[in-house]
């Protein structure tokens, strides 16, 4: 799992050797030392010079704006710099570079590895052309609130959908190989439990059991590990009470120790300084050996490992070993990634010179469609197919192409993303087409909602353009109220009171939690923040030109005080009965999602059947088929997914409900009818036991197959584990 492999590790070993016996503290501490450039995604910016890296004080750099200064800084580095150390630029590469794909939680919904994987390749294609050789991504937290921003930056819920979406990512990002001049080094962040913030407030403390941690929150990282990711980087948060940046129970003995991850651990944006205010550390001296001893490699813009490890050396606090083990850990990566070797490889000033790649805009495309959730479709509203001779496309999100980007689409042009206006008119070209944007997306006043009521009354279909701005997600950006901002939800209730039919198209980051609209439209597609192809995405899907085959990542609760809602929940012994007083349910509240994990609606209809095993016991060390019919009953084709759940009835711990296992998707013409199968590995239903081992208890295990986590739709059956 070291980044340095094959032939060449012999000849970089010794290269390594080399640089460290010739290197000053000063300059060993640059190695550990990552600066902001030109943009600023902290509380605090940099001021590095060229000097910073003439003098090897700094030696990784992140958020460059374009390939030409990458190349300008590299030469300084590697041919005016005493020991000719190139630089490793660094970015955060979410969900594309240039060419923006959907947000993560959005990209989540088409639940396909190989459209994460694509998205990734060509995302890394675009960085390295922009000079990046190591992102920041794939984030992989597991969020189970609304209101915290960054759940907008990973794939939802679910940790076994989070393992698969980490492994798909490392892979595209890592394509080939570090060294190949079109790959970027992945870094799996933020380790672990960042998405358990307390009340869904950002960076605040984590409350999670021992097992929980474990088996939930540290398995996407495991996947992440074995896929061979070069990078992991920590959260801001702790888990029980010991902070991530200082964590060496998890980060030394778990990821080190046990997973074999010989990578390199990169701090978040002045994550060890804050082991301070955590009130772990006295001082930065104090805060840096923490975070070394805990195996953390690099300080991302913090003050510790530059300022503060001089003194924790003269403290004896820690050992020159311990630096050299991280700067040998940090070369052996820019040695890996090929820096040492070709150090302008990466960075194409002429790349980008002919505009957006093609090849590149199709799969955002393509990625857009597949995102789309079509969650409410009352009486076939949709597809809007024939046309409408009049459509109204009202609401603030309808002309908003920046705001289509999402959060964290740093290095791309702003407004190049196709808005959902344009989108529309160009797919509705015989449709006469009025616009209102009724009110602003936040603040504003009420007095355009008259005009966007009149717009209503004349067209024979509205579409409603409700949702966020990008702001109000990703980081620190969590909101304690997580419903339409401003004056939408008037808007909206304005626009239904004329009657016409509405479809809701929403742009949001995470659920929205505004159940009376779902009820009170016609029709809803959950379009997150879809990228740079946003509006011609959503204008397919309305058209019928493509049929929505997106699924909620992440239930969709009724109210806020639903939250945490999540299908992976344990059994409780007083399940909720309406009819009994003592279960546990709410007064005020009734205790089913508004949507489940999964649940997610197609023009076509689709219904499994026929679940069958092809055995009804399996044994440690096996694999058991599983079968199950489908059918399109519906009048167009279209690509169903079926998920396939475990549940563990009988264990010496209670086990969770419900348990995604697999994955299964098949494109159907009307009437057709196929087959799908799946593999269950037996040694795949381990589970964390109290002591934090893994254990594969024999007993029954019932098995589920359905659309989605929704019980009333699953087919089931029951099989032995020896
Ligand atoms: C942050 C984020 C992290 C990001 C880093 C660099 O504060 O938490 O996700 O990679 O800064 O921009």
């Amino acid at each position: 799992m070291s980044p340095t492999t094959g032939s060449s590790a012999e000849g970089s070993e010794q290269r390594i050797d080399g640089l460290l016996a010739a290197m000053t503290l000063e300059e060993k501490l640059g190695q550990l030392t990552l600066r902001t450039a030109d943009l600023v995604s902290g509380p605090k910016a940099s001021e590095v010079g060229t000097d910073d890296i003439r003098t090897g004080r700094v030696g990784s750099l992140l958020h460059l704006r374009d390939a030409g200064r990458a190349l300008e800084i590299q030469r300084i580095a590697v041919e005016a710099s005493r020991l000719a150390i190139p630089v490793l630029f660094t970015g955060d590469v979410l969900h594309g570079e240039r060419t923006v794909f959907p947000i993560p939680l959005g990209e989540a919904a088409a639940f396909d590895p190989d459209l994460w994987r694509r998205t990734a390749r060509a995302a890394a294609v675009e960085a390295a052309a922009d000079g990046i050789a190591l992102t920041f991504a794939p984030m992989l937290d597991v969020s189970r609130d609304p209101r915290w921003g960054r759940i907008a930056e990973c794939a939802g819920e679910d940790h076994w959908l989070t393992a698969r979406f980490a492994a798909a990512k490392v892979a595209g990002f890592q394509g080939k190989g570090l060294a190949d001049r079109q790959s970027i080094a992945a870094t799996a962040k933020h380790l672990a439990g960042y998405g358990l913030a307390m009340a869904g407030r950002d960076y605040a403390t984590v409350e999670v059991s021992d097992r929980t941690f474990h088996e939930v929150y540290l398995a996407p990282f495991a996947a992440a590990v074995a896929a061979g990711t070069a990078c992991l980087m920590p959260a801001f948060t702790d888990q029980a009470a010991v902070p991530m940046h200082g964590n060496a129970r998890i980060l030394r003995d778990v990821v080190r120790d046990t997973w074999g991850f010989e990578g390199v651990i990169v701090s978040d944006y002045g994550g060890i300084d804050e082991l301070v205010q955590h009130g772990v550390a006295e001082d930065l001296a104090h805060a840096a050996a923490i975070a070394l001893q805990a195996g953390i490699d690099i300080d991302l813009m913090g003050e510790a490992y530059p300022k503060g490890l001089p003194e924790a050396l003269a403290r004896g606090l820690v050992a020159e070993a311990d630096v050299d083990r991280s700067v040998r850990r940090v070369l052996a990566l820019k040695a890996a990634l090929g820096l040492f070797d070709d150090p302008y490889g990466r960075g194409d000033p002429a790349f980008f010179s002919r505009g957006p790649i093609p090849a590149h805009r199709k799969l955002a495309l393509e990625a857009a469609q597949k995102s789309i959730v079509l969650v409410t479709n009352r009486d076939a509203v949709l597809p809007l197919d024939p046309a409408p001779a009049t459509l109204a496309v009202i609401g603030p999100l309808a002309d908003a192409a920046p705001e289509m980007l999402g959060p964290w689409a740093m290095y791309a042009a702003p407004d190049h993303a196709v808005s959902l206006l344009t989108g529309i008119e160009a797919a509705f070209a015989g449709t006469r087409i009025r616009h209102e944007p009724g009110c602003s997306i936040e603040g504003g006043d009420e007095t355009a909602i008259a005009a966007a009521v009149a717009a209503a009354r004349e067209a024979d279909r509205v579409i409603l353009c409700l949702g966020e701005a990008l702001s109000m997600s990703g980081e620190a950006n969590s909101r304690g109220n997580p419903v339409l901002p401003g004056h939408q939800a008037a808007l909206a209730r304005a626009v239904i009171d004329t009657g016409k039919p509405v479809v809701v198209v929403l742009s949001c980051g995470r659920p929205i939690l505004e159940p009376w609209l779902f009820e009170a439209v016609d029709a809803v597609l959950v379009t997150w923040f879809l990228g740079s192809e946003a509006g011609h995405a959503v204008a397919d899907v309305l058209t019928g030109s493509v049929n929505p085959s997106g699924r909620l990542p992440v239930t969709w609760p009724v109210a806020l005080g639903q939250v945490p809602i999540f299908m992976g929940r344990l059994p409780t012994g007083r399940p909720a009965r309406t009819s009994e007083h003592y279960t546990a349910k709410y007064q005020d509240l009734p205790v089913d999602p508004l949507f489940a994990f999964g649940h997610g609606l197609s023009y076509s209809r689709f219904e499994p059947s026929n679940l069958q095993v092809e055995s009804r016991t399996i044994a440690p060390g096996e694999t058991l088929q599983i079968t199950v019919d489908v059918t399109n009953h519906g009048p167009r084709a279209g690509e169903t997914t079926l998920l396939l759940f475990s549940r563990d009835p009988v264990a010496s711990i209670s086990r969770p409900l419900l348990e995604l296992r697999g994955i299964g998707k098949a494109t159907l013409e009307p009437g057709e009818k196929t087959t799908l199968a799946f593999e269950l590995v037996a040694d795949d239903l381990a589970f964390i036991g109290p002591d934090l081992q893994p254990r594969l208890e024999p007993g029954a295990i019932d098995l589920f197959v359905g659309p989605s986590a929704e019980a009333n739709r699953l087919l089931g059956t029951r099989i032995e584990l020896r």
